[in-house]
């Protein structure tokens, strides 16, 4: 892909209406998942994004049939063939380490190269090869840039996570659905976005109950069918949405969102006093600066997300005093912050917190460490005085579908240009 950067001149006001698209995280998990299928496998409402083309290509190297029509994909997989993932591709994108339990799930075996994904600081799969050891594999690990995963049976097991962890959780349920007997996973994520799997695979024929709870329960079965699935609506893309809408909004409505999903931002927001009315399945958000200063702690769900602790950030410097923001899922989080210095912004972290102080940003050039820092960027370049110009926007396409022509119909002055 050619290198581009994003340039945002900010200060316009957002008016207008957008449609949130399928969960990026729901779909990453899901496109492996439908490699356990015995036939074809529909799906709709996928992100626009790389990470989605990623994960197809990937399909293909094991001479699964796909088909990819904007949001549909169709996958046939009745003429797959195992093979060795150690390539660039795998590296590229975290969830790459689904096609891990599913590959388990579907062979007993799987060579695979090493996740790669944003740099959010140590990021361990350890739980993922936990729970694939107590279902009866055995973890070549002697390779410096793959892993080979192999059993002679899968059996099912009681796992108790150390950590709760989306992915670890997702991946144990993919290898298990094929395994002999019952699995358990306690201290399990109850993530929107686990469930969806889980409704993925039990329209497959998988026996799933308690996805959503701290304890989920499979029962393996020998043969998983083929299913049409609707991907729920990205609560992350979302939430993006929304900071935005706050930071300068006369009025943003969403649609396709579940409210449910968003409440912890929806309550933060609030509490920032910005106006947020929610329906059955859509948002109207209007800006009302200036904001009261807030504090936020990101945890597992249902508490604040991780993954819109970068996007909120920026709505802090238009509050009337310091907030603190504090990442406990992932500590080192905050490689967005030396960008918003740049911008003018007061803000400075110890010791895992971010103290945020009111300030006018300005526009810099500024570098997208990672996917949500990405987003940050983008609200921080809209609220500023001047020009952004965003590096290293490769990231943001990973997870935003159309991000800039949204904005553009929105009334943002944004666009792209190629390097
Ligand atoms: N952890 C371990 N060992 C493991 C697994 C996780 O120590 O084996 C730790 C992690 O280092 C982290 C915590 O447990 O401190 C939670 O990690 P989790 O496994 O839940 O994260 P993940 O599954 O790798 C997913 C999302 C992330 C999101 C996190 C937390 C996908 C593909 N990624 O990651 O999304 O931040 O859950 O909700 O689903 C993003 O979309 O920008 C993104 C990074």
């Amino acid at each position: 892909m050619a290198q581009e950067v994003i340039k945002i001149r900010g200060g316009q006001p957002l008016n207008g209406k957008i449609k949130i698209n399928g969960a990026k995280n729901s779909a990453v998990a899901i496109i492996p998942a439908a490699l356990l299928a015995e036939d074809v496998v529909t799906l709709e409402g996928l992100p626009q994004i790389s990470d989605v083309e990623t994960l197809v290509s990937l399909l293909g190297d094991l001479n699964i049939k796909t088909d990819l029509d904007h949001t549909n994909l169709t996958v046939d997989p009745t003429e797959i063939k195992n093979a060795s993932l150690p390539n660039h591709k795998v590296e590229s994108l975290r969830a790459s380490y689904y096609m891990m339990g599913a590959m388990l799930g579907r062979f007993k075996k799987c060579v695979i190269g090493l996740p790669g994904g944003c740099p959010l600081g140590p990021r361990p799969i350890d739980q993922h090869i936990k729970g694939f050891k107590a279902l009866g594999a055995k973890i070549d690990e002697s390779s410096p840039t793959s892993m080979k995963i192999e059993a002679d049976e899968l059996k099912g097991a009681n796992i108790f996570l150390d950590m709760v962890s989306v992915g670890a959780t997702i991946n144990i349920m993919l290898a298990a659905v094929r395994a002999e007997g019952q699995t358990v996973i306690e201290n399990a994520a109850k993530e929107p976005e686990v469930v969806d799997v889980a409704t993925f695979l039990t329209g497959m024929g998988a026996k799933i109950k308690g996805a959503g709870t701290s304890t989920i329960k499979i029962t393996g079965v020998q043969h998983l069918h083929g299913v049409s699935h609707q991907i729920i609506p990205d609560r992350i893309e979302a939430g993006t949405y929304m900071c935005m809408a706050a930071a300068c909004g006369t009025e943003v409505e969403l649609e396709n969102i579940i409210p449910k999903h968003i409440e912890p931002l929806t309550v933060k927001l609030r509490e920032l006093g910005a106006d947020v009315e929610m329906n059955d399945d859509s948002a109207i958000i209007r800006s009302k600066k200036p904001y009261e200063s807030v504090n936020i702690k990101t945890l597992v769900y249902p508490g604040f997300a991780t993954d819109l602790q970068q996007p909120i950030t920026p709505l802090l410097f238009l509050a009337d005093g310091p907030s603190f923001v504090t990442d406990t899922i992932y500590p080192e989080r905050f490689k967005h912050i030396d960008e918003l210095q740049k911008m003018g912004g007061n803000i400075h972290v110890d010791q895992g917190t971010a103290t945020i102080k009111p300030s006018q940003l300005h526009g810099a050039a500024v570098y997208a460490s990672d996917l949500r820092a990405g987003a940050c960027l983008m609200v921080a370049g809209l609220i500023a005085e001047g020009v952004t110009t965003i590096y290293n926007v490769n990231h943001i396409y990973r997870g935003y579908t159309n991000i800039v022509e949204n904005l553009k119909s929105l009334g943002a002055d944004i666009w792209s240009e190629k390097l």
